[in-house]
């Protein structure tokens, strides 16, 4: 029988019940389709799209508009999953200009929720956008649009201040009304701690075992993405003799927590 589909109420009861949230990124609606037929509970397009589908060398050029493109299509493949869109770079500066860019995220897109990038600096935005009844994801620690500023691609949160800065980030985010909580690059003990300090599902990708739930981009789960891999990722096509089993090995994995293992994660 048709499952029903996954909705923020979904997430929040399984965060509670401790079952682990399955997350993959898609782009398209065959892959969406995908994606969503292997049990994925929630589907981000990210903007790692600039990344992996545009062959830019960071998320800094993604547009409003390749968003919707995107989510459009992804929408169309899926019948369970949760959609989460990424607002890209520049796009959320104020809380008008965040709520007409997510309105259209929504609207356009189809959407079911909007995921930004930042700590408690966007503590107004989310609230705004809360206030408008706009589901958020709040995405923390190595924060892809701010590369140039981080001067890399790095591990974040590995000094205590700076673990203390996240986790209070964190709450303050859920205080403001975010929904869920992304954990990107980070020490598991940093994962967990988060975790356990929220009552929002918090989504890991390189977070570590105790988070709720993990992501991965789907190039890289089915090894097609280009150069030196993140410690975090692994390439589930080694053991699987299809693409779709490949997404149900990720989906089964991360639902028995064999992923992530130790050679997972940062510590
Ligand atoms: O853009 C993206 O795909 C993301 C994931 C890395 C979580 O933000």
């Amino acid at each position: 029988m048709d499952q029903p589909p996954v909705n923020v109420s979904t997430l929040r009861r399984m965060k509670g019940d401790k079952e682990p949230i399955a997350c993959i990124t898609a782009y398209d609606a065959s892959f969406a389709l995908l994606v969503d037929r292997a049990g994925s509970d929630l589907v981000l397009v990210g903007d790692s799209l600039g990344m992996v589908v545009q062959g830019h060398d960071t998320t800094v050029p993604v547009t409003v508009d390749h968003m919707i493109y995107h989510s459009r299509l992804v929408a169309r493949g899926l019948s369970r999953a949760f959609l989460v869109v990424d607002m890209p770079f520049m796009s959320y500066t104020s809380p008008d200009q965040a709520l007409d860019n997510a309105v259209r995220l929504m609207q356009e897109g189809g959407a079911m929720m909007v995921k930004l990038e930042g700590g408690a600096g966007q503590v107004a935005i989310v609230e705004h956008l809360t206030r408008h009844d706009i589901p958020v994801c709040a995405h923390l620690g190595l924060k892809p649009q701010s590369v140039h500023k981080l001067g890399g691609f790095k591990v974040q949160g590995r000094e205590a201040e700076q673990a203390r800065k996240m986790a209070d980030d964190a709450l303050a985010l859920q205080n403001a009304g975010a929904d869920i909580v992304l954990l990107e690059c980070v020490p598991n003990e940093v994962g967990q701690s988060v975790t356990e300090s929220l009552h929002v599902p918090v989504i890991g990708i390189g977070a570590g075992p105790g988070v709720d739930g993990q992501i991965l981009v789907l190039y890289d789960l089915l090894g097609i993405t280009q150069g030196r891999m993140p410690r975090f990722v692994r390439n589930f096509m080694v053991d699987a003799d299809s693409v779709p089993e490949a997404i149900s090995l990720y989906v089964n994995a991360v639902k028995d927590r064999s992923y992530p293992a130790s050679e997972h994660c940062f510590s």
